[in-house]
């Protein structure tokens, strides 16, 4: 069998149990360290806490909703409505824009970490409180905002 160095002489492939062991025991403290290429997003709502991975850079909004979740967005995704707002319960979601800084200037019961699921591109894990679903609040979610 072929066999690679790393840091142990270990093998290349696996085929019983105790090549595996000294495989996976040799390339572990390797790979431990590897950033993984998915955030994971928790999302709390009426229905429970749904937990999915989804890809960077992807909408908020859109990961919610392609996870079944029926988050509002009233206004197409274009920072008006405000229905898609979610509480950032932890997690980095980035920077406001000036849209979003704009739109939430307005209200003034928000809480400080609610967030506007439209304008947030995932860039790391994040758990977040989906505040408005359409069963919920028993009406349509509204025209799904672009992935642009
Ligand atoms: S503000 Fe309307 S969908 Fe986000």
């Amino acid at each position: 069998m072929r066999s690679v160095t790393y840091g142990t002489e270990v093998p290349l492939a696996c085929s019983t149990q105790d090549t595996c062991a000294k495989f996976y025991a040799a390339i572990k403290p390797k790979i431990s360290g590897v950033k993984r290429q998915m955030p994971n997003i928790e999302a709390e709502t009426a229905n429970g806490i749904v937990a999915f991975e989804a890809p960077k850079n992807k909408k908020l909004v859109l990961a919610i909703e392609d996870e079944g979740i029926d988050i509002l967005h009233r206004c197409g995704g274009n920072a008006r409505c405000t229905t898609c707002r979610v509480e950032i319960l932890s997690g980095d979601p980035g920077d406001m824009g000036e849209l979003e800084r704009n739109r939430l200037a307005i209200e003034t019961d928000l809480a400080a970490n609610v967030r506007l699921s439209c304008q947030i591109r995932i860039i790391d894990d994040l758990k977040v409180h989906v505040i408005n679903q359409a069963s919920v609040r028993g009406m349509d979610p509204g025209p799904r905002p672009l992935d642009d």
